[in-house]
């Protein structure tokens, strides 16, 4: 059953959506906790909402191929699975275009996107409407299944998410298949869906590897490389030698600044999710003045902090190997 909803009733999430607020809305595969992709306030929300403890990679949705290609940089085989397949289950996983608008974290810092435009026409109009591309993993509590119902949506947020648009049961009720490209350009299915293997194999003429556990978005040893600055992390730090950087949380004391080459603060008020908002872009623009380390402050565990806690851990891992 796919409903359409009142034009004011879009015209109301689009406007949420600007103003950073999430929206419970239908796609046709599972219904999706989405917030503005280029807002990452309104991302590091998202993560907040579904209190995962890491920073994993989310989808954007877009209404046409044509504003996906604004964002992702599309190969032959990627153009022919998207003109086949879009609007529909389908996610094609692209490197980002250097004019993508869709912030850092919802990349969660990786140079590569993910990009899909669904067919449900609540979630086509929202599109329509708000004009951005809209980051939206599953509509669920970490952990817990994908919401196919308004009703499931309401039952893991409660008031913490106001706007639930109800679109009806979806017809697919399993996500969307992803299909990545390896640095050759070969198409690789990422996650299984819908959308068989044999149609992806059909639709491009030639056969589709499944990837390898090393090719993992998640596994440690890809994203490391993408998680770490060039200047080596020092973590849950108060001192700053001369000629390295702070990356501050909270009230900075002079004694830690004094000697630091430049200092950034990822939330004067300890805002957890002002911080997540921050995390990547700040890391980056330390790193940018080329300091002997960057020290950062120490950042709760609770909340967001896990997730925070994870990238640092990850990029301070990974810049000792
Ligand atoms: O059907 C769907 O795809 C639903 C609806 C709401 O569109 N969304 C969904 O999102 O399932 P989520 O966040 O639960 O799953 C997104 C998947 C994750 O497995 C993530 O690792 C992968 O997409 N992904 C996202 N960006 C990626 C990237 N740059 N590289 C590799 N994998 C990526
Ligand atoms: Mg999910």
């Amino acid at each position: 059953m796919r409903e359409i909803l009142p034009h004011n009733t879009i015209v109301k999430a689009a406007y949420a959506l600007t103003a950073g607020q999430l929206v419970g809305l239908p796609t046709e595969t599972v219904y999706g906790l989405g917030g503005d992709a280029t807002n990452a306030q309104a991302v590091a929300a998202i993560f907040a909402l579904k209190g995962r403890p890491q920073f994993n990679p989310l989808i954007a949705h877009v209404p046409t191929l044509e504003a996906a290609q604004a964002q992702g940089i599309f190969n032959a085989h990627a153009f022919k699975l998207a003109q086949a397949f879009w609007p529909g289950p389908l996610t094609l996983v692209l490197p980002a275009h250097p004019n993508s608008t869709i912030c850092e974290l919802a990349r969660a810092g990786l140079p590569t996107i993910a990009l899909r435009v669904p067919s449900h026409p609540v979630a086509l109009a929202v599109l329509h409407d708000f004009g951005r591309p809209i980051a939206a993993p599953s509509a669920n509590i970490s952990g817990r299944l994908s919401p196919t119902t308004a009703t499931a949506v309401r039952a893991d947020f409660g008031d913490q998410l106001p706007i639930v648009l109800d679109g009806g049961a979806c017809t697919v009720g399993l996500e969307s298949t992803i299909i990545g490209f390896d640095e050759h350009g070969t198409p690789i299915l990422m996650r299984a869906g819908f959308i068989t293997r044999t149609q992806v194999e059909a639709c491009l003429g030639m056969p589709i590897r499944t990837h390898t556990h090393s090719e993992a978005p998640t596994s440690p040893g890809q994203l490391l490389k993408h998680y770490a600055p060039r200047a080596p992390l020092i973590l849950n730090s108060h001192l700053c030698p001369h000629g390295a950087a702070y990356l501050g949380f909270g009230a900075i004391a002079h004694e830690t600044s004094a000697n630091a080459k430049t200092v950034l603060n990822l939330s004067n008020t300890e805002n957890l999710i002002e911080a997540a908002s921050n995390l990547f872009a700040h890391l980056r623009a330390l790193d940018a003045h080329h300091p002997t380390s960057i020290h950062v402050a120490p950042i709760p565990h609770k909340g967001l902090g896990d997730a925070i806690n994870d990238r640092l851990m990850r990029g301070a891992f990974a810049s000792n190997l």
